[in-house]
């Protein structure tokens, strides 16, 4: 894995950049990512161009041994380009303008923004492309962050109208696929179609699905825009895009089909706050962030990058966005660079190299201070550079043993149409991964799509579409399955299945969801000894063939078996859910074992790491070869099995 730092050399005097790049160089860093901001300094005016600073810092990058990861700067188009062209800004929700001041003010639906992408990447593309130095180009940077991927602008509604019509063909078929019989909904032609915000209370369900599947089709559009003009200036070099953490607004595995590589950006103690955790959770991983947080999207993301990925921003130390910016315990930077290296990263760099003493971002830290002096992460950094050297070459991560089939249309359906108000498909997909990953379990993310050929053990946490494809893959890829509620739930068109759900599921198991019910904080409903159901519950018709392996004191079916397939009618505390994920892949001939709520372990070849996000040492039955033993709180120690 190579480590790399995100720099900005045009936010400094130039009088800094060489000492930068030397030190980099010693620190055990071997690239840059830059450029990503730079647009105002690229071309200060329209059609005036000023390469020369960036010419001097990809050099001078060069010449210190120091690959480079560039930018595309559209994430940031200036101020002259918005006075041109007033309609290339977003419009929230709300239809308020989103004007400039800050970034990714542009309106992903915007034909006239889309060109001027293209125009400056195609002019970076030209002039960088062939760079010695330049290894990777990065698009724009982070689609949809600040809420940016829904915009209501009249180009986004001009497309959805085109959208519509490509999708359903003539406008009875849209009036019969979204039910618009009920309330008088019909339309007349897809020109009446309004975006699904500002009605007197919810607009239709499937207006809003279409429109968050219109809104993720405009980013792919536009990614794949930028990605043609890298690919013919910049051969042989990767395309990558850095997603976010929690986000879900776009099909990232689409997008992800369109790059080389997928990379994120990791803020585990910034995304802790806002992930869905208990506040004792927030407060006892408050400076290492949750044990499973990082670990989820290292492996989602390699999934969206069908199994290319890096971590192309790391923090450092406190950030500046969250609701609160609490410091990184002493060692969790050396953490997670290691559990990037777990999970088969091929790069991590920082965000950022130096502390900025002005802007948006002056409360965040970097590897240096504004003083230019360390700051604290550097020593991790200096850490976890000289064990990678120690370790050498790394063997390849391989398949885990359990898949977690995640997709972003169930996030959004259940959205759509939550029935329940903390309902919510990431959560409950994070909840589960955390369940698998607590008994020691290899886990895979993936796509609804995927092969799964080779896995012992599927979950399906809230697949809300099972399709033809996927439930043929079920049936024959011979791995034991665990469904939780709502799956299959949905049409495409996003109506009750004429069968009831768990539509694709029958043919494994044969049951019917005859009616749900959702459960305010606070409710919960006893499973005898073996747990309790909080949220959402379902009554369960069991047909011949099936087991009920639990039930409610109520009555009613709750862990329903039939051979390799098992269904959950509710959702379950986390001990039970343990318990069945446990007892379905033991019946798949996988060995599991309670790591305890802090412990986590990762397999990698024959390479065994163990991450202690705990406030305890944990001791270790052999003597690791990186780390100590016992293993510190905020501690990794990695051995050879
Ligand atoms: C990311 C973003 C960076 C910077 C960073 C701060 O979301 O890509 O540009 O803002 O957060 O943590």
């Amino acid at each position: 894995m190579k480590l790399g730092v995100c720099w900005y050399p045009e936010q400094w005097p130039e009088t800094l950049w060489a000492s930068d790049v030397q030190r980099m160089a010693a620190l055990g860093l071997r690239f840059v990512r830059i450029g990503e901001f730079a647009w105002s300094r690229i071309e200060p005016e329209p059609g005036r161009f000023d390469w020369g600073w960036l010419d001097r810092a990809v050099d001078l990058a060069h010449a210190a041994g120091l690959q480079v990861v560039m930018g595309t700067p559209t994430a940031t188009p200036p101020k002259w380009l918005v006075d041109a062209h007033p309609e290339i800004l977003a419009r929230g929700r709300d239809g308020q303008l989103r004007g400039f001041g800050s970034r990714r003010h542009y309106c992903f639906s915007s034909d006239v923004y889309l060109e001027q992408a293209k125009r400056i990447s195609a002019l970076m593309a030209a002039r960088y492309g062939q760079h010695p130095a330049v290894v990777a180009w990065q698009t724009d940077n982070e689609y949809g962050c600040h809420d940016t991927v829904v915009s209501t602008s009249d180009a986004a509604k001009a497309g959805f109208r085109r959208w519509l019509a490509q999708r359903h063909g003539d406008v009875a078929t849209l009036n019969a696929a979204w039910g618009l019989a009920f309330w008088s909904q019909d339309y007349r032609s897809f020109d009446a179609v309004d975006a699904p915000f500002g009605t007197v209370t919810e607009s239709h369900p499937a207006h809003r699905l279409d429109w968050q599947r219109y809104s993720s089709a405009m980013v792919e559009r536009f990614n794949a825009a930028q990605v043609a003009i890298l690919r013919a200036e910049s051969p042989g070099r990767d395309i990558v895009h850095n997603f976010m953490g929690l986000f879900t607004e776009f099909d990232h595995y689409a997008v992800g089909r369109q790059l080389d590589v997928a990379t994120w950006d990791s803020y585990p103690i910034g995304f802790l706050g806002q992930g869905p955790f208990s506040a004792a959770d927030k407060a006892r991983y408050l400076r290492t962030g949750h044990p499973d947080l990082t670990a989820f999207h290292h492996s989602l993301y390699r999934a969206c990058g069908q199994g290319r990925w890096w971590v192309i921003e790391q923090q450092p130390g406190p950030v500046n966005w969250a609701a609160w910016n609490p410091a990184p315990a002493k060692g969790a930077v050396e953490l997670w660079g290691w559990e990037a290296v777990a999970h088969g990263a091929e790069r991590m760099s920082w965000f950022r190299w130096r502390q900025a003493p002005t802007g948006q971002e002056a409360m965040h830290a970097g590897l240096n201070r504004p003083d230019n002096q360390p700051a604290a992460a550097w020593g991790e950094v200096a850490a976890l550079a000289a064990g990678l050297a120690q370790l050498g070459p790394l063997p390849p991560r391989g398949r885990a043993d359990a898949a977690l089939i995640f997709d972003y249309e169930s996030v959004w359906q259940v959205a759509s149409q939550p029935q329940g108000r903390d309902q919510d498909a990431l959560a409950t997909a994070m909840a589960w991964h955390t369940a698998a990953r607590r008994l020691g379990l290899g886990v895979d993310i993936v796509p609804p799509d995927a092969d799964l050929a080779g896995y012992k053990l599927v979950l399906l946490p809230m697949q809300v579409v099972v399709d033809d494809g996927l439930a043929q893959r079920l049936a024959a890829c011979g791995a034991h399955v665990l469904a939780g509620p709502r799956t299959g739930s949905k049409t495409r068109d996003f109506a009750i299945p004429a069968c009831l759900p768990p539509d694709g599921l029958k043919a494994l198991i044969n049951i019917t969801v005859a009616r749900v019910e959702s459960l305010p904080p606070g409710i919960s409903l006893a499973a005898g000894n073996a747990g309790r159901v909080t949220g959402w519950m379902e009554d369960v018709e069991a047909g011949s063939g099936v087991d009920i392996r639990a039930g409610l004191d109520d009555g009613r079916g709750l862990w329903f078996q039939a051979g390799r397939c098992h269904y959950l009618a509710g959702q379950v505390d986390d001990g039970l859910l343990r318990r069945i994920i446990a007892d379905a892949a033991a019946a798949a001939g996988l060995a599991v074992a309670d790591l305890g709520p802090d412990v986590r372990v990762e397999r990698r070849g024959d390479l065994r790491l163990l991450f202690n996000y705990g406030h305890t040492p944990v001791d270790l039955p052999v003597s690791p070869i990186i780390g100590v033993n016992p293993v510190p709180p905020a501690g990794v120690a990695i051995w050879k099995e």
